[in-house]
């Protein structure tokens, strides 16, 4: 074939990242200091897709780990993932604090924050799923974004302790075939494709909407038996088919990493769920609230999708603690709902409430 018939499949307009937000900047619908606080948290994401691509070949201890904080194995590339995202974003000026998987207690920056500009706090997960890291499989990053509240100490870490509804920008990187950047201030959710050429996030998925229904769900059935009864029945019902109650076929997926689950949803639909299960009754979920379910939430509702903890809108959950988890149940918004509407029924019937 000639290159004169190798027409491109797709024509990209080649927005940057940085072009966009600048956009965003000059038309009054984002403060120039948090397009700051992205282009920094985007630009630790490329570099953190370096370091996992080369894996095994930049430290022979890449995928070794030992338990960290939360008595989970953490793996070298964890710690070198959390290492890149705080060099990236420690002395952006605008940023007050951060709260990351890998740290147990809040940090605090030591810049002078600009006087009239707003203030922002950091919270991110900086390599979500490495379980799949030594089987080369899909891994991400997932941050969110909140503002310092005024008054009182500024190194207060329960400035932290504010509900998904206060954030004002969430996102997540996903290492896979393409890396790709994903984010929301509040006007929509748009993705972003590095191209490795330009050095630079290009506007490849602008304005994504979740599809209103995909029989698709995603949840690992191993875990089956200690789930709450409206899960299992949601669950059952998908898996009888066209059969049975839904009168549909449902296929199942599990990748076992959330922000490549997240996005798959936002490609084409489904439902997520990590939901509570009695393994171990102290905890409510798997799942982080701040730095995991919080910013998939804000995304997935931008895109026009839901996400429940079963009883509560995840956004609305008041946080008690930085690290605490919760259960998560997000996706295509008449699944959610539907689940949701298992979960109020049982309610009504019986149940012990949902503890943190
Ligand atoms: O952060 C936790 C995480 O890796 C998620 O990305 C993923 O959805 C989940 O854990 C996988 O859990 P499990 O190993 O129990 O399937």
């Amino acid at each position: 074939m000639t290159t004169q018939n190798m027409k491109p499949i797709r024509t990209i307009e080649a927005v940057t990242l940085q072009a966009f937000l600048t956009r965003m900047v000059d038309g009054g619908a984002l403060p120039a200091s948090l397009a700051e606080l992205v282009i920094a948290v985007s630009d630790g994401c490329a570099s953190i897709a370096k370091a996992v691509e080369h894996g095994p070949l930049s430290t022979a201890d890449a995928y070794l780990g030992e338990a960290n904080v939360h008595g989970e194995t953490q793996k070298q590339l964890d710690v070198v993932s959390n290492d890149i995202m705080v060099r990236a974003v420690e002395r952006v000026p605008c940023l007050a604090g951060w709260v990351s998987e890998e740290i147990e207690d809040a940090q605090w920056s030591k810049n002078a924050p600009d006087p009239g500009s707003p203030t922002y706090l950091l919270l991110f997960d900086p390599l979500d799923g490495s379980s799949n890291l030594e089987v080369n499989s899909m891994v991400g990053s997932i941050f969110s974004v909140l503002t310092l509240p005024q008054g009182g100490p500024r190194d207060d870490p329960r400035h932290f302790l504010q509900p998904g509804t206060r954030q004002v920008c969430a996102g997540y990187a996903l290492y896979g075939a393409t890396t790709m950047f994903v984010v929301t201030t509040g006007n929509g959710v748009d993705g972003f494709s590095y191209d490795e050429g330009a050095g630079a996030f290009v506007l490849t998925h602008p304005q994504l909407r979740i599809p209103l229904d995909y029989n698709e769900f995603a949840i690992n059935m191993s875990n089956q038996r200690f789930w709450e009864t409206p899960v299992k029945r949601y669950v059952r019902e998908c898996v009888e088919g066209a059969s049975g109650v839904r009168a549909a076929n449902f296929n199942m997926r599990w990748i076992a990493s959330m922000v490549a689950e997240v996005h798959r949803i936002l490609i084409r639909g489904g439902v997520f769920l990590y939901p509570r299960d009695s393994r171990n009754p102290q905890l409510a979920g798997r799942l982080r609230l701040m730095y995991e379910a919080n910013p998939m939430s804000f995304i997935v509702e931008q895109a026009g999708g839901g996400s429940t903890t079963g009883t509560q809108r995840m956004l609305e959950v008041e946080p008690a603690q930085i690290h605490q988890r919760v259960p998560v149940i997000l996706g295509s918004k008449q699944e959610v709902e539907r689940i949701a509407h298992y979960h109020a029924k049982q309610s009504t019937s019986s149940v012990p409430a949902c503890g943190s």
